[in-house]
């Protein structure tokens, strides 16, 4: 039997983890944080627990206490308002989120605009909806969006642009001058445009424009957010969707129904005592990424003889051109089989990233400099 499913293929990211796991590789492969957890935000949710605050389904939209927090927190950092009754949607991760969206707002036959290369769900989620994805490659050293390029791939049957700010894995950060012009073309085209925030934090010397901004456009902007990265609870499933009210119900039915009522509540609770009382989290995480960042540069450098690098200005990734004419997907096989090394294929990310290899900085320092160990001794022998 065919299922629509039948030519999809599982993450390559997810198996070639599983490989270097097995085969005791170092791995700069997948994009986890690995950092301390504050014991109170463990504890909030084991009170949670113990205390009989999540026995039952919560709400759909999650829990008010936290939407509420998140309010603020969007007040304090970006002076915008998303009103915590209606307009902020907990969800089990961005991820969650994004399906959602897609399935509330987007029909079969629907086109979706993705730059590329990009975050790798982005390229099959679609699919699965019957929704049809159409990729734009980023453009230049620094994978920017050419307004031209994104103008023509436009239809009739589009419907969205999905834009992923600051990228993974270009780790590029879209200027206020860029964003504006996204926004322009989804005004005049009448589009929703999705961004997917969940680096938000994670950005290193560039200003960091907030989609919210753009108000006269909100009854088109939809903006995903996760705890997954900011406050390193991948494991949680914990993310929301800010959106106006308008879309927010629209999107709210769908999210009850996919969520089973709502993101699991003890992970809430969590959230909730992060955002409270960790606030600075994201922020002293984004130090600690900085300084692996120029470390990682530092050891790419030195074998400028088979890698370009350009640097990434958000996230935490270094997308690196192989100077070579190998395949990356070879690439990344020889370097996991014979170095002991474990990078992504630049091509697992779409159209653009052939050539490229992806390099995750938010491995630990050890790791980064155990990795660039092995790699040098086996480029240079
Ligand atoms: C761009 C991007 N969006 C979403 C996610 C997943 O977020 P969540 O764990 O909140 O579902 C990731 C994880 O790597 C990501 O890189």
């Amino acid at each position: 039997m065919k299922f629509k499913t039948t030519e999809l293929k599982f993450s390559p990211i997810k198996d070639i983890q599983a490989k270097a796991q097995k085969q005791g590789a170092v791995s700069l492969a997948q994009g986890i944080p690995y950092f301390f957890i504050p014991h109170g935000i463990h504890q909030a949710a084991i009170e949670a627990i113990s205390g009989g605050k999540a026995d039952f389904y919560g709400l759909p939209a999650g829990i008010l206490e936290l939407r509420k927090r998140i309010s603020e927190r969007h007040l304090n950092e970006e002076g915008i308002f998303y009103d915590p009754e209606n307009e902020i949607l907990v969800t089990a991760g961005a991820l969650q989120g994004l399906a959602a969206v897609l399935l509330a707002l987007l029909s079969p036959g629907d086109e979706l605009i993705i730059p590329t290369p990009t975050y790798f769900p982005f390229l099959n989620l679609p699919k699965v909806m019957g929704i049809k994805p159409v990729f734009v490659p980023l453009v230049g050293s620094e994978w920017k969006i050419s307004p031209n390029n994104l103008r023509s791939s436009i239809s009739p049957k589009t419907k969205a642009i999905l834009l992923c700010h600051p990228n993974n894995p270009t780790g590029t950060v879209f200027s206020q001058q860029e964003l504006a012009a996204i926004v322009e073309i989804a005004r005049k085209h009448d589009l929703l445009l999705i961004v997917d925030e969940v680096y938000r934090y994670f950005v290193y010397g560039a200003p960091y424009t907030s989609p919210g901004e753009f108000h006269k456009d909100k009854l088109r902007i939809i903006r995903l957010m996760s705890f997954s990265k900011a406050y390193s609870l991948s494991g949680w499933r914990v993310g929301y969707i800010l959106a106006d009210h308008l879309l927010s119900q629209e999107i709210l039915k769908v999210h009850e129904m996919t969520a089973t009522a709502s993101a699991s509540l003890p992970a809430q609770y969590a959230a909730l005592s992060a955002l409270t009382y960790f606030p600075d989290l994201p922020h002293d995480f984004a130090n600690i990424l900085s300084s692996r960042r120029e470390r990682m540069r530092k050891r790419l450098e030195k074998l400028s003889d088979f890698f370009e690098l350009s640097e990434p200005k958000g996230a935490y990734y270094f997308f690196v051109r192989l100077k070579s004419s190998m395949d990356d997907k070879v690439f990344a096989k020889v370097l996991l089989e014979k170095a002991g090394v474990a990078v992504i294929p630049g091509s697992t990310f779409g159209l653009g990233g052939e050539g490229y290899f992806r390099l995750s900085f938010a491995a630990k320092e050890n790791e980064i400099e155990e990795a660039f160990d092995l790699m040098e001794e086996y480029l240079c022998r």
